[in-house]
């Protein structure tokens, strides 16, 4: 059944807007935490020549992106796939970006290196990872809209909240990839583009 994310549309234009440069030239996108699956067919309908891989952990939004697909009758977009970026095999090959959106701040810290070790098993040198979410910069207070989100998030769950740049660089430089991009976007969110070292 197809689920709806209102933000999606919200923040959909300005995403592509960073994505299609990031993923100039690339094949093969994975979409890590597709949610709904409305990113997914609008990037896969924006970016014709990409092949759009949508996946997420959970069976719901497994079938709310299947719906969404169904109804685009988008080539480009393949059927979603089940993925936990902590297990060891993420199940599939030949990818050459991987677009993780509104994930990691809304799970537990220890994902965050969960996504980078996967990707750096998959990716081929100066294939990026996009990111798209809040963030805590240094020596920077929250915006307070971003405050009172994550005293929310971490009312629902302890170990998630709104991570810290520099951690998250810290750990995606351990397993090999190097920050090369970040963009500021509306309601206080952030672009952030790390490169597979090569
Ligand atoms: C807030 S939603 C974001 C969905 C979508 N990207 C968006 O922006 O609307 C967070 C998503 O992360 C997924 N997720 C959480 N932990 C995950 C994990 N370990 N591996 C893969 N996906 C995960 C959830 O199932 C959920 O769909």
């Amino acid at each position: 059944m197809k689920r709806r994310a209102p933000a999606t549309e919200r923040n959909r234009t300005f995403i592509l807007d960073v994505l299609s440069k990031v993923l100039a030239g690339r094949e093969r996108a994975l979409e890590i935490a597709s949610g709904t699956g409305e990113h997914a067919v609008f990037f896969a309908q924006s970016l014709p020549s990409v092949v759009w891989q949508p996946t997420d952990l959970d069976d719901v939004s497994i079938g709310s992106i299947d719906a969404w697909r169904a109804d685009s009758g988008l080539q480009n977009l393949l059927p979603a796939r089940r993925l936990d970026v902590c297990e060891a095999d993420w199940g599939v090959s030949n990818i050459d970006a991987i677009v993780c959106i509104n994930m990691i701040h809304i799970a537990p810290w220890a994902v965050t290196r969960a996504l980078f070790k996967g990707a750096a098993k998959l990716l081929p040198p100066g294939a990026p990872v996009y990111l798209y979410g809040p963030y805590r910069f240094p020596d920077e207070p929250l915006a307070p809209s971003n405050q009172s989100f994550d005293a929310s998030l971490r009312q629902r769950d302890s170990t998630w909240g709104i991570r810290d740049i520099d951690e998250v660089t810290t750990v995606a430089r351990e397993e090999g990839f190097e920050r090369v991009q970040v963009t500021a976007m509306p309601a206080n969110n952030h672009s952030v583009v790390f490169n597979r070292a090569g």
